[in-house]
């Protein structure tokens, strides 16, 4: 497995994304626990999760639980694994998702989280998404404590723009701000501006739903011809030709991450990449 960093730890290129083993449409336990096992044996060892991912009131921090059980029963060496978890979203269980960027929720979720991964301290702890009712600048004070407290080691922010990148760059402090998780796949780019922004400042990008969400996923080499043709050419899935930074592809069967995790081995060609980007 190739690797690549995220501020000074060093992970899989390709991340494993709990989501679909929580939320609507979630396998049976058994089944997820093989599905992250899956990924370690692969060599995946950056696993991303959050407090809402969940389906039902009562139940935060369903995928950070799932997780930690998973790791602890996996029989080999899991010292290596980043568990990259979120906080400011929540879900009230009428399958929606609210938001709470408050300093005060954000410490309460923080604790929450130590608690549902089991650890004493959070791997990599992102800022979910903006809210539009608190000063961002006062949500991204609230991770600062949680890193001078040494609550979480790296810190990171998700679903931000250029001026959300620079304000929590400045709040956190020089090399602070360790990774930005934004949406990006062949369907959705609107993330672009984004990720150059990050790879010039050297931030790691980690983009959301790199295959198009978990909807849209297995159509990807149909939705998309140039992944398709690309993909039947070098005799594999379209979904391990989607070439991204560190994508965090979703998974809830053991097939999908082992697939996914080969992504890195594949070589393309200028003159596929090329086609791919104009598809
Ligand atoms: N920060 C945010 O606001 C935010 C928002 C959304 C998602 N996320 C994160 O990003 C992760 C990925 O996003 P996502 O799960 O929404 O969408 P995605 O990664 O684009 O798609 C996930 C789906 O792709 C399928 N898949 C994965 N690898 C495959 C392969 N090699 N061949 C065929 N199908 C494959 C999986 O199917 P099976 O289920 O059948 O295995 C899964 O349901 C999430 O899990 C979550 O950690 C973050």
């Amino acid at each position: 497995m190739q690797t690549r960093t995220i501020g000074p730890v060093t992970v899989s290129a390709i991340g494993l994304g709990g989501m679909p083993m929580s939320i609507e449409g979630r396998p049976g336990e058994a089944r997820s626990v093989r599905t992250i096992h899956a990924a370690l044996d692969a060599g995946v060892t950056l696993i991303d999760t959050a407090d809402a991912y969940h389906l039902n009131a009562g139940e935060t921090g369903h995928n950070e639980r799932l997780i930690a059980k998973a790791l602890a029963s996996y029989p080999g060496d899991t010292s290596d694994v980043l568990v990259a978890t979120k906080g400011g979203h929540l879900r009230p269980g009428d399958g929606s998702w609210t938001l709470d960027g408050s300093p005060a929720h954000l410490r309460e979720a923080a604790e929450a989280s130590l608690k549902a991964l089991g650890v004493d301290v959070i791997g990599l702890y992102q800022f979910h998404r903006p809210d539009p009712r608190v000063p961002y600048a006062d949500s991204i004070g609230a991770i600062k404590e949680l890193l001078d407290a040494g609550k979480i080691r790296l810190a990171g922010i998700s679903n931000a723009s250029i001026e959300q990148i620079e304000l929590a760059r400045s709040i956190l402090g020089e090399g602070n701000l360790a990774s930005v998780q934004n949406e990006f796949s062949p369907a959705f780019r609107s993330s672009e501006g984004e990720l150059r922004h990050c790879a010039a400042a050297g931030i790691a990008f980690l983009p959301w739903s790199p295959l198009g969400g978990s909807g849209r996923a297995g159509q990807l080499g149909t939705r998309h011809a140039a992944f398709g043709e690309v993909a039947a050419a070098h005799g594999v899935s379209p979904q391990r030709v989607t070439p991204v930074v560190i994508p965090i592809p979703g998974a809830s069967r053991p097939e999908s991450i082992i697939d996914s995790a080969q992504a890195p081995e594949l070589v393309l060609s200028a003159a596929e990449l090329a086609r791919l980007d104009a598809s």
